[in-house]
């Protein structure tokens, strides 16, 4: 069973896109607010039922029906408003995700939790240090959302089939993100022997602000969000061992340690099976820095 901890919009479309997937039988949606879990699952069978698909989806209030879990996504807490960074809600979900992780702590032990509430990469920390689970068990969707938006602006950019594009973004999931236009190809042909510098540099630009637009212009980040949720359970799911980048605690890694932040990582039946150290150029390992610094910073101010 596949358990999702805040059934407002991304939680609701992780698990539309997750259940569409076929990688469970089962998905449980979790919610403080009385009633919405449950008519988010009932709304979900609907269209489960048209389509054919036996996943049941369940709503509750209760957190102890979440024993048994494989995985369990952890989207509760604020969302950003027009004009806010993530790190703005720090303090706010900080102390609502400590609650939920111990209740996933002692309801579902063997689990393996995926962080998304913001700052993902601060609370992903937070996460794997009240968890007490190993760090392999704990991994954040943050960059493979950003993964999306870059293979976006390079298709749009390009006009290639988005199919053909294989993208990299590390890094803090946030203001100092990393795209790594080095490590991005469309068809095994290098983006740099693609592009232009400045036109790369632009669709870097874009992908760190991209976001707060959508925000400015809907109210919230919804599909995207919710899909690379879906893709991170797949991999797990399915043993696939695909690269893709999340927010994993670094022992060392990336000459880093005592900090959780998006790194490319082999994802599979164990979570983490191994984090895919890349070879940083100098600009790149100062972005990175920026983002371990960011983080470091917001995790100091976190009572752990
Ligand atoms: C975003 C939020 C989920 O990037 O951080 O859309």
């Amino acid at each position: 069973m596949i358990t999702i901890i805040g059934s407002g919009k991304v939680g609701g479309a992780a698990a539309l896109f997750t259940a569409l997937r076929k990688v469970t039988d089962e998905i449980l949606l979790l919610d403080v607010v009385q009633g919405l879990p449950q008519g988010e699952a009932m709304d979900l069978n609907h269209m489960l039922a048209e389509r054919g698909i036996d996943v049941n989806i369940r709503g509750s209030n209760d957190y102890s029906e979440m024993k048994g879990s494989e995985i369990v996504v952890v989207v509760a807490g604020s969302g950003r408003k027009p004009g806010m960074t993530r790190m703005d809600l720090l303090k706010i979900n900080a102390s609502i995700v400590k609650g939920v992780v111990e209740n996933i702590r002692k309801f579902a032990k063997d689990s393996m939790i995926i962080p998304v509430t913001n700052p993902l990469d601060p609370i992903a920390y937070l996460t794997y240090k009240v968890s007490g689970f190993e760090k392999n068990r704990v991994f954040g969707m943050g960059n493979m959302l950003d993964l999306s938006r870059f293979v976006e602006f390079i298709h749009e950019s390009t006009r290639y089939s988005r199919h053909s594009i294989r993208a990299m973004v590390i890094g803090e999931h946030g203001e100092n993100m990393l795209p790594m236009p080095r490590y991005s190809t469309v068809s095994g042909i290098p983006l740099i022997s693609i592009l232009s510098e400045e036109k790369i540099e632009g669709i870097v630009q874009d992908t760190r602000q991209v976001a707060a637009k959508v925000i400015e212009l809907k109210g919230a980040t919804v599909h995207a969000p919710g899909n690379a949720i879906s893709t991170i359970i797949e991999a797990v799911v399915r043993d696939t061992k695909q690269v893709i980048p999340v927010a994993t605690y670094l022992d060392g890694e990336y000459d880093h340690s005592n900090v959780s932040i998006g790194v490319p990582a082999v994802i599979g039946k164990n979570g983490v099976e191994k984090v895919v150290e890349l070879d940083l150029n100098s600009n790149e390992k100062e972005w990175f820095k920026k983002g371990i610094d960011s983080v470091k910073s917001a995790i100091s101010n976190l009572q752990l």
